[in-house]
């Protein structure tokens, strides 16, 4: 029987103990599992028989979460790592080799960016980077050698929709697969499975564990797929640690709470922050304002509960705002129960150039907030009072 979203957030993946009936699945903080006796070793080292050998090749922790998260995201198999940059390593590493080539969309993640520019092209796979949201763009990176176009939707900072659907018209015609980063959104909000993506990631640092507590990743797709990433993982090491996957599971079966919550906060603060006198322009997916609007309204079922807004008065605005406000946290991450706020023009990218900003979309008056779940009216309150400080 397959049940609605939020109730199997909640059952999903059965997680009760076999031996003693705990409701809570137990943690099998072991690195190692033993042997009755040398044949059965032999038989799970050569997978004639099932059974768990070593941690880093399988554990039950991360088993049932990988599990739970395909069925979440309507997939065949899935699997764990160790953060949301081991999923993006894995993704491009089971996807492409020397010699291949992939296309990213030019507002990824930072880290995501980074791997790119900075590891991948030194293995001698081809990368181009292009504005996903224009399918022109796309159609005209794509090359015999291509292999997977990697985008994340809505995209950091400015919230830009890339048209799943599109993309992977496009790429299918080239035999490329498809990748989602959909850890903005989560499939609360989001099932890039619909639209006919290949692969889904997640860094579940966020929404999935909702308590700023794990730094984790998932990767979800077809049984092949998965079973290949999986290897590679193995080898790598991009191991998650068990403890961390009993985390997850548990923030999984408040997801939909948290998500639902988060995301009326939002909508709520981007329509507040739309109409006050000290902010020059809000970007969030629900708000009519939103260049792609109707692309939202038509993928996604929710605006999800990241805004960015750009303050008239620039990169002193958002310093000022930083230091003034007292119940939003300075700090960087999303999909926490408590609300962090961040400048990335004097902090997460102080360090970059004037036209490197410009690249990455980032003017100086630009803030990021990423609402948690406490009540809206106080983060309204806080925000309003650090904004009339102000008298630059
Ligand atoms: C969209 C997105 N993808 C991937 C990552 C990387 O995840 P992690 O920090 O868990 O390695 C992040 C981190 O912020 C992210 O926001």
């Amino acid at each position: 029987m397959k049940y609605r979203l939020e109730t199997e957030m909640v059952h999903g993946v059965h997680q009760t103990d076999p031996h003693t009936g705990a409701l809570s699945m137990p943690i099998y903080q072991t690195s190692t599992f033993v042997f009755k006796d040398s044949e059965q070793g032999a038989r799970r080292f050569k997978g004639e028989e099932s059974g768990y050998i070593y941690s880093r090749l399988g554990n039950p922790n991360t088993d049932v979460l990988g599990e739970k998260m395909a069925k979440l995201e309507g997939y065949e198999a899935g699997m764990v790592t160790g953060s949301g940059m081991a999923a993006v390593s894995n993704v491009i590493f089971a996807t492409a080799q020397a010699g291949d080539h992939i296309i990213i969309d030019d507002t990824v993640y930072g880290g995501t960016h980074y791997l790119v520019e900075d590891e991948i092209r030194h293995l001698s796979i081809e990368v181009s980077r292009v504005d996903a949201a224009d399918l022109n763009q796309v159609a005209k990176a794509m090359q015999k050698n291509t292999k997977m176009v990697l985008i994340e939707t809505p995209a950091n900072p400015t919230l830009k929709i890339i048209d799943i659907a599109g993309v992977v018209d496009i790429a299918h015609q080239g035999n490329a697969l498809v990748c989602v980063d959909n850890t903005f959104l989560t499939p609360c909000n989001q099932l890039p499975k619909k639209y006919g993506a290949d692969i889904v990631l997640h860094s579940a640092t966020k929404f999935i564990s909702g308590h700023g507590d794990v730094v984790a990743g998932v990767v979800v797709g077809q049984k092949d797929f998965i079973k290949k990433a999986f290897k590679i993982a193995t080898h790598y090491g991009w191991t998650l640690a068990p403890f961390n996957a009993w985390l997850l599971l548990r923030g999984l079966k408040t997801m939909a709470l948290r998500v639902e919550r988060s995301q009326e906060n939002s909508v709520q603060i981007a329509q507040w922050l739309e109409k006050h006198h000290a902010i020059e322009r809000v970007y969030y997916p629900f708000l009519e304002s939103h260049p792609q609007y109707e692309l939202a309204r038509r993928q996604q079922t929710g605006g999800g509960a990241v805004i960015a807004f750009e303050l008239k008065g620039g990169y002193e605005a958002g310093k000022f705002l930083m230091n003034n406000v007292k119940l939003c946290t300075l700090a960087v991450s999303l999909g926490d129960c408590d609300t962090l706020i961040q400048h990335p023009a004097s902090m997460t990218h102080a360090g970059m150039s004037e036209e490197a900003l410009k690249e990455a979309f980032i003017t100086p008056g630009m803030v990021r907030l990423a609402v948690g779940i406490e009540h809206v009216q106080d983060l309204i309150e806080d925000l309003d009072q650090a904004l009339v400080k102000y008298r630059g």
